[in-house]
């Protein structure tokens, strides 16, 4: 089913096929793209109870963030200003963010393998043996504790395997919206000096540890 959200300016959003259904977004692909919509509703668990909460108030009582899509790219465009070339292919552009009435979509690149078959996550994909991906892996990481990014949702679930028809692979970052502190208002810790770095750090070692195939 094909669902069109009617926007009088340049041209409609076709929502295609689900991807994922998180707490705050669903995300579709989209005319060979990728859109996160924003839910207009999140839920809250209080003991056995559940209430409905309009996302927007939420996040913004729980982060200070009003719409998770355009801090995501504020993020996205942070961490790319000046990042060498040979890195921009390992995180997916975001192309805009458009409010339709007064819901939020943000519209990126859809990561696809050579086939144009859509990556896998690490997560799905399962241990990647190719040493390439892994170096390119450890350049990222370099790059942004070198530039002081404080991208702290580092996980298989977050990082494409984009597959080659060489047979390489590369990690696509895709999902940029957990950058900084405020975004684990609980864990305090982080906004002590060197606490962004290890846990970058310690995240990749994770990763390497779980899925580098030797
Ligand atoms: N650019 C992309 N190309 C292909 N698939 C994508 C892309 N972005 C997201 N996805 C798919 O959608 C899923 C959720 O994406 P993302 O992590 O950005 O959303 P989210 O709302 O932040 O979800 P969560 O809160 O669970 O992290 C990914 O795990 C992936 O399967
Ligand atoms: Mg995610």
């Amino acid at each position: 089913m094909v669902v069109t959200i009617y926007d009088p300016l340049p041209d409609p959003i076709n929502l295609e096929r689900v991807l994922s259904d998180g707490r705050f977004r669903q995300v579709w692909t989209s005319n060979e793209c990728v859109v996160k919509e924003l839910k207009p509703k999140t839920t809250k668990h209080i003991g056995s109870l559940s209430f409905y909460i309009p996302t927007s108030l939420y996040t913004r009582i729980a982060y200070g963030i009003r719409d998770f899509n355009e801090y995501e790219r504020a993020c996205y465009e942070r961490i790319s200003a000046g990042m060498p070339d040979d890195m921009r292919g390992s995180f997916s552009v975001i192309h805009e963010v458009r409010r339709i009435r007064n819901q939020s979509f943000s519209i990126g690149e859809l990561v696809v393998d050579y086939n144009g078959h859509i990556s896998k996550t690490l997560r799905q994909h399962g241990p990647v043996s190719d040493d390439y991906f892994w170096t390119r892996m450890s350049n990222i990481v370099e790059y942004m504790v070198r530039r002081g990014i404080p991208l702290l949702d580092i996980g298989a679930h977050n990082i494409m395997v984009k597959v080659f028809d060489d047979g390489h692979k590369i990690p696509v970052f895709i999902d940029y919206k957990k950058m900084g502190p405020q975004t684990y208002p609980a864990q305090f810790w982080l906004r002590f000096p060197g606490q962004i770095e290890r846990r970058i750090r310690r995240r990749f070692e994770k990763l390497k540890g779980e899925f580098k195939e030797r």
